[in-house]
């Protein structure tokens, strides 16, 4: 595999580390980080070749690929590139995602050469797969990684056989059904430093006054909850927390990596 590219959207950081061990094991020559985390990498369209393999790596939201990422794919040219998409879970379900992102990566011009589901920690911070990826996970992602430069080097494409599971067309992604929108509060703790601002993902909290939250941008991705350095960021919608805790209850059992190659 001569030029890689690594598209990762990961607000907590448990995507960009399975995503690291893919790369441990795909060995490019050339590898190139795009991290779509930050507003700034979503600003310019990409233009990719038939040369390049291009691996994609995204969380699940409520059963699909996040949305700031999904909306980057309008920018995103493939023109024969070899797409290796990703998704992470957070132990519930992968749902639709990983075949809303095949479609995605095909839509943009891209020739799907092979697929995964790994678990991850759950970004709520509730104990649901913590600690994941672990040592096996990242034994399988590097694994996976060589298995797909395996296929590149033979040039064994076969896009029909990878079977994704999945259902069009894709579920709703819940907005805003926890009783009021589904954004961090601040509290009496926080300072004024801006971390979470600088960090967000969307663009959602205000620099001067980081305390205010624009619901309609923010994605609850956890990422400033995660970084705040005084804990003052939390969601306390009782309905979001004992979704929360209906979450952790029913999907403590373990799920394993599923590749599709
Ligand atoms: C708003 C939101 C919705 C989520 N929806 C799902 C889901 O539908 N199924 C699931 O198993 N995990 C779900 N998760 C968990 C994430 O997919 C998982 O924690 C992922 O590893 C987060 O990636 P990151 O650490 O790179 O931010 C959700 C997390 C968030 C923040």
């Amino acid at each position: 595999m001569k030029q890689l590219h690594i598209l990762y959207f990961s607000p907590v950081g448990t995507t960009k580390r399975i995503a690291e061990e893919i790369y441990n094991g795909l060995t490019p020559e050339e590898v190139h980080w795009i991290d779509l985390s930050l507003p700034e990498n979503r600003e310019n369209p990409l233009s990719f070749t038939d040369e390049d393999a291009v691996l994609m790596v995204f969380p699940v939201y409520a059963g699909r690929v996040v949305r700031l990422p999904r909306y980057f794919f309008k920018k995103l040219q493939g023109n024969g590139a070899r797409a290796i998409n990703v998704v992470t879970y957070g132990n519930r379900a992968y749902d639709d995602a990983l075949l809303e992102l095949s479609q995605l990566s095909k839509d943009a011009g891209f020739v799907n050469m092979s697929a995964a589901a790994f678990v991850c920690e759950h970004a709520f911070g509730i104990g649901l797969a913590e600690g994941r990826p672990d040592a096996s996970d990242c034994e399988k992602a590097r694994n996976f990684g060589k298995l797909t430069a395996r296929k590149w080097a033979d040039d064994s494409l076969d896009e029909k056989g990878l079977n994704i599971p999945g259902e069009m067309p894709f579920r709703t992604q819940f907005r805003h059904d926890f009783g009021g929108p589904l954004v961090p509060e601040t509290s009496e703790a926080c300072s004024d430093c801006g971390v979470c601002a600088k960090s967000c993902p969307a663009e959602a909290i205000d620099r001067v006054n980081p305390r205010v939250t624009d619901a309609k941008r923010c994605i609850a991705c956890f990422r400033c909850i995660r970084h705040c350095p005084k804990k003052a960021r939390a969601i306390q919608l009782s309905d979001f927390v004992n979704h929360a805790k209906w979450l952790a209850e029913t999907f403590k059992e373990r799920k394993e990596p599923d590749i599709f190659i």
